[in-house]
């Protein structure tokens, strides 16, 4: 099943709002778990007051050494209940050391896990910046998903990083405009589409623009942790986009395995 890594390039645009969010509205069938590779460090154990074992560091131990990614996310994984909506966790210690140190085998001889065929992993990469050890998990992913708000300052910071991330995501390049910009996401295509024509020498269809996701405050502070859900707050409108969010990435998540990934699971399998 499809790997999606969530990532910014400037800013705090909401990429970890997004992953929880994408996690809770994922479809049943999707087995949607959320791993937190923000190499900066993990937010979601504080923010949902979630145990500090398991971790992304028992999910890369048991990477290297199982062949069954199913039973190695029944082992990290914990759950974050918001109401009836129940989102499978990897959290990640804050700090960040145990993250770098944990994604290169989470790239490397554990990436079945990754890849893992009944499970959709939503990565939440944080910020990128040249050098990262996230690098090699966009390139393993099936869809990069960049939140950047719609703002001059945002846009010129994700163009900078364009041309990368096309070559690590080709044709699987999604900017989703975040809560807070003020250019059509139309607009936002034509220029960046055009920077990877003329600049990049590149194909313009390449980059996928989608959104914006609209401010609303009280569903981020309860996928923040910070608001107790009420009755009826699937239905916020940050909700109703995160799930429409998954019927516009249809189209290019993969539903059968891909061939990269077959090829990593049969390597995999003893
Ligand atoms: N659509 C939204 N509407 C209103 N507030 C939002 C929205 N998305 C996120 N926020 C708020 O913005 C803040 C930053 O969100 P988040 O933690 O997801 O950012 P981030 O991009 O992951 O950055 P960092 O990793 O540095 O925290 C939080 O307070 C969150 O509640
Ligand atoms: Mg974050």
């Amino acid at each position: 099943m499809p790997l999606l890594a969530v990532t910014y390039v400037k800013g705090r645009p909401g990429a970890t709002t997004t992953a929880l969010g994408l996690a809770v509205t994922a479809p049943a069938e999707a087995r949607a778990v959320l791993v937190e590779c923000d190499p900066a460090g993990g937010d979601l154990m504080r923010r949902h007051e979630l145990a500090a074992v398991p971790s992304l560091v028992d999910l890369a131990a048991a990477a290297r050494g199982s062949s069954s990614p199913a039973n190695v996310f029944a082992t990290a994984a914990q759950a974050v209940t918001l109401r009836e909506a129940t989102a499978s966790v990897v959290v990640a210690p804050a700090g960040g050391a145990q993250t770098r140190a944990a994604l290169p085998e989470l790239t490397g001889v554990g990436r079945a896990v990754l890849a893992a065929a009944d499970r959709t992993v939503v990565a939440d990469c944080g910020r990128l910046a040249p050098g990262s050890p996230v690098w090699p998990l966009l390139r393993l992913a099936d869809v990069v998903v960049v939140v950047a708000r719609a703002r001059t300052d945002e846009l010129a910071h994700l163009r900078e990083h364009l041309g990368e991330l096309v070559d690590a995501g080709a044709g699987r390049l999604v900017v989703l405009l975040g809560a807070g910009g003020v250019y059509p996401a139309t607009d936002v295509a034509d220029v960046l589409q055009a920077h990877v024509a003329e600049e990049l020498a590149g194909d313009p269809a390449a980059v996928n623009v989608l959104g914006p996701l609209p401010h609303d405050r009280r569903a981020a502070a309860v996928l923040g942790g910070e608001l107790v859900a009420g009755r009826r707050w699937r239905r916020l409108p940050l909700m109703a986009a995160y799930a429409r969010l998954w019927i516009d990435l249809a189209p290019i998540l993969p539903t059968e395995p891909t061939e990269q990934a077959a090829d990593i699971s049969t390597e995999a399998t003893p």
